[in-house]
């Protein structure tokens, strides 16, 4: 395959966590990448190791909780590359856990946008170009806070099943298409949105790999596979007895 047939995978998010490690494995399975997230110092490092150079992998500076974000980043790919083939809805922001009452009306609308509004916004305009190119894949990455609706994470909670309802919501509508949507679920994972706490053994939380693994089996899977939504636990509980 030359250069220009690789499929085109953008995922958001992808400076460090499970996007970064998302973006690592989709280059080992032959997609160019287009990494999104705010940080420049932490897409060069993805970059780095996905071993892909430019024009093969492409970072774009966006935050996401801007309105314009999704359809710029979008029109930036599509303007490289002419196409997107998978789009992963990664990134992902909760300021530490706290009260309702104690959340300001600037967090509570970061967490709306960027973990529910901006992966909206991504799915309507990524899935119309891969309706028109015959075909792709759409994986959002939710939280099992959007089934358990934990207290002290009311917004973000909201946020993720509002994700899990939109990613139902366009499995039914696309099935049949050629155009995958699939949720994944994760419970705690070993990264930095989880800030260090004595309550929790981070050697039982899933690794990032993990969930990167799962998301591109989804996606490598023949086009009659599509779980709607894949929850992923760890397999022994982080949380310590108090
Ligand atoms: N860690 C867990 O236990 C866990 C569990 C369930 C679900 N999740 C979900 O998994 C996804 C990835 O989380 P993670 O644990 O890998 O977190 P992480 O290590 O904090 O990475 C989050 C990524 O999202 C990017 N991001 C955050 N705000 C952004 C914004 N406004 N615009 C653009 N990019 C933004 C960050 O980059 P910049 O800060 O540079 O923008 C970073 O690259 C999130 O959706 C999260 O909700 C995580």
């Amino acid at each position: 395959m030359s250069d220009t047939d690789r499929p085109v995978a953008i995922i958001t998010g992808a400076g460090r966590g499970i996007g970064r490690a998302t973006a690592i494995e989709l280059a080992d399975e032959g997609y160019r990448v287009c990494l999104a997230a705010r940080t420049r110092e932490e897409l060069e490092a993805t970059r780095a190791a996905t071993g892909l150079a430019p024009p093969d992998s492409l970072i774009v500076l966006v935050d996401l909780a801007q309105a314009q974000a999704p359809s710029n980043l979008l029109e930036t790919t599509l303007d490289l590359y002419g196409r997107v083939d998978v789009l992963v809805n990664n990134a992902g922001w909760a300021p530490p856990r706290r009260s309702l009452v104690k959340t300001s009306e600037a967090d509570q609308d970061r967490m709306l946008a960027v973990n529910l509004r901006a992966p909206i916004a991504l799915t309507r305009l990524a899935a119309a170009r891969m309706l028109q190119q015959g075909g792709g894949a759409i994986i959002n990455i939710a939280s099992t806070a959007g089934l358990r609706s934990p207290a002290l994470e009311a917004v973000y909670a909201a946020a993720k099943a509002g994700l899990i309802a939109f990613s139902r919501a366009c499995f039914n509508e696309l099935r049949g298409s050629g155009v995958k949507v699939s949720v994944v679920i994760p419970g705690l994972v070993d990264t930095a949105l989880i800030p260090p706490n004595k309550h929790l053994d981070r050697t039982r939380m899933l690794a990032p790999q993990a969930v990167a693994r799962a998301v591109t089996r989804i996606i490598k899977a023949p086009a009659e596979i599509c779980p709607v939504e894949l929850v992923l636990e760890p397999s022994r509980n982080p949380e310590r007895a108090r």
